[in-house]
């Protein structure tokens, strides 16, 4: 396999999608600021404020929600794409952070066609977990469902719906039918009854100040993608979550709402398959999960809390320890097959530095048979499956100053080819550090 230099590697595509093939967090947002220096587009793809994609540059760092991770780049267009939901009020949040904190950032485009999360959607996403009690899925509160829910019934407000002059009349009113609606909910669940659930004149006076801001940033996407590609120009799409929360491939319901892999990008971008080049899974060189759901190699012990320090495993938006384990070939194989990756980025691999021994999960024992590969994604098939491990001997050196793939400890090397050769799908990059400089190509 070549190495690649920095520029060459993310300029050999022109059509990029970099999604995530595990349970999310895996570095998308370092990959992405990195893609973005060479792109003219930056387009997220899927989820909204539920997503936390770390950026470090030579701004500092940054835990972004919904700016696309591409702002660093003043000649790109970064784009928040039809597929996603958005929060506006969120959205304005962040962007005023970006304008202090970076000099001349991106242009920034949010699809006229991208879906509002508005203040009860939040509120419903709080109710259907407390409703679920046991069963509660560990959302991030942040109003996903209950958006892409009204998005489905054809009732939900979209950015576009921003321009309109009724805009904040019609948010006024459907307020109040939302806490009508709420109220109802909340007597049927037994909760507190509270006259109020809103404050409904500083939310409307929020949403006027926010609708101002946001006015000139909402348009036509699709417009924006096809000029870029009549004029050659790199794209570059963001997912949010990871292959295994897909709404339909993932273990539903522990999963999002929305589609991280191939299809989210189609879904934003309006561009057909075959002009697709490649798509990269960032693949944590260990796992994790956020919030409930199977995960067979999870490590309740001290070697999983010894994942979580070195790594720092806390979500980026909820804070929330996630939950960590071995590497997992099967749960991997099947992220890259059905969210269409074509070739891995392992980030994290630092991580593992000191570890003396590593496990690399390459089979599950269901029912007392043996699979090398998913073949159902009902976690309830996940959830009986008991890992088969190989264990490797640690390297036991620090990697995060190399630079340059042959640098490697040959244990670290030798651990990289056998994920490779166990998922399936080449290995093309290699992280070991967080900030840009910490990336080689293989
Ligand atoms: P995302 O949601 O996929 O963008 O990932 P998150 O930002 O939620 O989590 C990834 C975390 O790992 C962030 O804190 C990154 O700064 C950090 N990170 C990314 N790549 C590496 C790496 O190779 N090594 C280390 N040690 N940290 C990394
Ligand atoms: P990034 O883009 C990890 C998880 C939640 C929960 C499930 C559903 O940073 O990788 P939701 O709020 O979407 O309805 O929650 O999905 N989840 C994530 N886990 N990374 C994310 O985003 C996630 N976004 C949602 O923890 O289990
Ligand atoms: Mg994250």
């Amino acid at each position: 396999m070549p190495r690649a230099s920095n520029n060459s590697y993310w300029t050999k595509s022109r059509i990029t999608h970099i999604t995530d093939s595990q349970w999310g967090d895996t570095g998308k947002g370092k990959l992405v600021d990195l893609a973005a220096q060479h792109a003219s587009v930056v387009i997220k793809t899927n989820g909204g404020a539920n997503a936390g994609h770390t950026v470090q540059n030579e701004f500092g760092t940054f835990k972004l929600h919904l700016i696309p991770s591409g702002f660093a780049n003043p000649q790109a267009l970064c784009i928040v794409g039809t597929g996603c939901v958005v929060d506006p009020v969120e959205f304005e949040k962040e962007y005023r952070d970006i304008k202090e904190r970076v000099l001349s950032p991106a242009q920034f485009l949010i699809s006229d066609k991208a879906h509002l999360v508005m203040p009860w959607h939040k509120v419903l996403d709080a109710l259907r977990e407390a409703s679920r009690g046991k069963g509660a899925i560990g959302t991030t509160g942040r109003g996903i469902g209950p958006a892409y829910a009204d998005r489905a019934l054809r009732r939900g407000f979209r950015a576009g719906d921003m321009l309109k002059k009724s805009f904040i009349k019609d948010f006024a009113l459907e307020l109040e039918a939302q806490e009508r609606l709420i109220t109802w909910l909340k007597k049927e669940l037994g909760e507190k009854y509270r006259e109020s659930i809103f404050d409904n004149t500083m939310l409307i006076a929020e949403m006027k100040k926010t609708r101002e801001i946001l006015f000139p940033l909402i348009g036509n996407s699709y417009q924006a993608v096809q000029a870029a590609i009549d004029k050659k120009r790199i794209i570059v799409g963001e997912a949010g979550q990871g292959a295994l929360l897909d709404l339909d491939l993932g273990g539903y319901p522990f999963v999002t709402s929305s589609h991280p892999g191939i299809i989210g990008f189609m879904i934003s971008t309006g561009l057909k398959p075959s002009q697709v080049d490649r798509v990269i899974g960032s693949t944590k060189a260990y796992i994790t999960r956020v919030g409930n759901g199977p995960l067979p190699t999870e490590l309740l012990d001290m070697t999983g809390e010894r994942l979580r320090e070195v790594g720092h495993e806390y979500g980026a938006t909820t804070g929330r320890p996630r939950r960590t384990g071995w590497f997992d070939v099967v749960a991997t194989a099947y992220g890259c097959q059905v969210a269409g990756i074509t070739e891995i980025a392992l980030t994290k691999l630092d991580v593992l530095d000191r570890f003396e021994t590593l496990k690399v999960c390459i089979g599950y024992e269901v029912n007392g048979k043996k699979y090398s590969r998913v073949i159902d994604s009902d976690p309830a098939w996940m959830e009986k499956a008991v890992p088969v491990y190989k264990e490797v001997s640690g390297w036991q050196e620090d990697t995060s100053a190399i630079r340059i793939f042959s640098d490697l400890p040959k244990r670290a090397k030798d651990y990289i080819h056998l994920l490779e050769k166990l998922v399936g799908v080449p290995i093309k990059v290699v992280s070991v550090g967080p900030e840009r400089e910490a990336t080689f190509y293989h």
